[in-house]
Parts: structure tokens; sequence; C-alpha cells
């Protein structure tokens, strides 16, 4: 059983093919931050980006700033912990190396977009001091630190928390924060502005969409092996908690459009937003609440960009992900 608190090491007769074949799937997409250049963005950041544009960028990268480690943190705390199965945690280690090059990627962004040292400092401290990205950290940390004394998920109770914490981080966080960011970067690259985020992007948000497959894949198991822990209890507790998680990214949008960005309004954030958390709602075996259309034409040219990407001047390797998956990938799922 996937919650059992006794240590699975057994991986003959495999018991979870399915997060073998992910990790066999999600080592086929390797890059290196070696691959990226800002140096084109620090351009723009001095000469073409408008002082609105500049304020949703340092809130871009306010957010950036810590929440991979954020997610890696809760990765080893409590997934690798209570998740048991040997594959499962095959792939959890290679999401875990996801997430550090996700945390250097985003290091490597501070460093370029940010030359001041006390600036740098605070893009680091943001998720204590600025209060829209403080709210999204909170928001991690109201789940971990509920199940942070959970050693063994002995009883019903304590194994519903956990599965919270599944769905905050994989439908919430890696679902709906991380989804709403790369919205952005994705709006000032329609813009021909900062190629280099949007390459960056290209990647982290090929590898959140795995990471959030793991977690759905993980959360079907233990629905098929504990059909009572769902009970409209704790459905009720998932809406409740994307809901939630919806309020907290919006509060995050109205800061960091607050001076006004041409063809961006909340309001169609919001509808982004909602269609977005209706994926995350089928993917976790519910109905779409929102029923919300992408507002977002700029979206759709993601689903094709990554091979037609006409700001890279290198040939990266990075397309071994496409190759093995076929052209319509993974974006598909999401968009
Ligand atoms: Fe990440
Ligand atoms: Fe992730």
């Amino acid at each position: 059983m996937i919650l059992n608190p006794e240590l699975n090491l057994t991986l003959r007769p495999m018991q979870y093919p399915e997060f073998f074949q992910l990790y066999k799937d999600s080592i086929k997409n390797i890059w290196t931050t070696d691959e990226l250049d800002f140096s084109i963005d620090f351009e723009h950041l001095r000469d073409k980006v408008s002082p609105q544009e500049a304020h949703l960028i340092k809130r871009l990268v306010a957010f950036f700033a810590t929440a991979d480690n954020i997610v890696a943190h809760n990765l080893v705390l409590n997934f690798y912990k209570h998740v048991n199965s040997p594959e499962y945690r095959m792939f959890l280690g290679k999401q875990l190396f996801d997430e550090m090059l996700h945390v250097e990627t985003y290091l490597l962004l501070v460093d370029n977009y940010i030359p001041d040292m006390e600036e740098r400092r605070e893009a680091f401290d943001a998720y204590k001091n600025i209060p829209s990205v403080k709210r999204k950290a909170d928001f991690c940390f109201k789940y971990m630190d509920s199940i942070e004394k959970l050693d063994k998920l002995d009883t019903e109770e304590k194994q519903r928390q956990f599965i919270e914490n599944l769905v905050c981080f994989a439908a919430c966080v890696e679902g709906l924060f991380f989804f709403g960011s790369f919205a952005y970067v994705y709006y000032l690259r329609n813009k021909g502005l900062l190629p280099g985020l949007a390459t960056a992007t290209n990647w982290v948000f090929r590898d959140e969409t795995m990471h959030i497959e793991g977690a759905m894949k993980a959360l079907a198991a233990i629905k098929s092996e504990y059909p009572h822990l769902f009970d409209a209890k704790l459905e009720k507790r998932i809406h409740t908690m994307i809901e939630e998680a919806l309020e907290v990214e919006m509060a995050f949008c109205s800061d960091a459009l607050s001076f006004g960005v041409t063809g961006l309004s909340p309001a169609l954030m919001y509808e982004y937003l909602q269609y977005v958390a209706d994926q995350r709602l089928v993917q976790l075996g519910f109905a779409k609440k929102y029923k919300a259309k992408n507002p977002f034409t700029f979206m759709v040219l993601q689903d094709v960009q990554p091979l037609t990407n006409f700001f890279e001047k290198k040939v990266t390797e990075y397309q071994k992900g496409f190759e093995a998956k076929g052209t319509s990938v993974v974006f598909d799922e999401a968009f």
C-alpha cells in the first residue's frame, strides 16, 4: 500500500510501473544553465521595458527567487518520506535535480537582472517582506507546517492531511502559482521582450508539467488504494484550498499589475487562472468548476514555440524530450 509507513525498497516485482516509466521519461529532459543567456534581457531592461513592466518583472523575480527552494524542501521532507514507492522515489530524485536547476536558473536571473547587492538581498527576502509574495509563501508553509510533525501516517486523518499537502504543491503551487508567472513571462515574450527568461521558462515549464503529472499520478494511486479517504469532507477541503490559491495568486496579480500593463489586466489573468484551476480539478478527478476559456492567444504559441525558437541563437540538446514524446507533447495537458 502506497501510504504504508513501513519502508518499501522492492523494485521486483514492480508494483508501480507507471512511476518508473515517468522517471524514465523525465531523465530524457536534461538541460543545464550553461545554455542560458540573459545578456539581451539586460539590454531590454535598460532600454526597452516600461516602468510598469519593470514593476511586473521585479515581482516575478521576487517570486522566482525562492519558490523552487520551497518546493524542493517540501519534496524532501514530505513527498519522499510518505509516498512509499521506490519507483516514485526514483522520479522524485530527478524532480529534486530539476528543482535545483530551477533554483540555479533564478539565481542567475537575480544576478543578471539586479546589479545592486542590496536589491538582490531584498529579492531573496521577498517571501518575508513583500506582502503579495509572502502570501504565496505562507500558503505553502501552512500546508507544510500542518504535517511537519507527522512521522507516520498511521491514522486516516494524518493520511488526509498528507493528501492535502500533495494537492497543495501539485495543483496550487506548481500547478497555479508557477503557471500564473509563466503567463506573464510569455506575455512579455510576445512583445519581443526578455528572450533569456523566455528560454529558461520553456524548460522550467516542461519540467513543472511533468512534476505535476507525477504528483497527480501519486494521488491517483492513493485514491485507488484508499478510496474511503476521499470523502465529501476531504473534497470540500481540496476545493476550498484551490479557491484560496486563486485568491492568493490574484492578490499577487493586483500587485504585479498595480501600475497597469497594456494588454494584460487582472480580469484577464483571473480568467486564465480559473482556466488553469479547472485543468487541475480535472486532473484530480473532479468536474470543472469555473468553465473559463484561455483568454491568452500568446499562450497558444507556447505549444509550438520551443520547436521554432525564434529567440535562441544556439541549438541546444534539450530537444531530446520532444523527440521522445512527439511534437505536441506535454503542453497539451495544461493548455
Ligand atoms: Fe521548479
Ligand atoms: Fe517543480
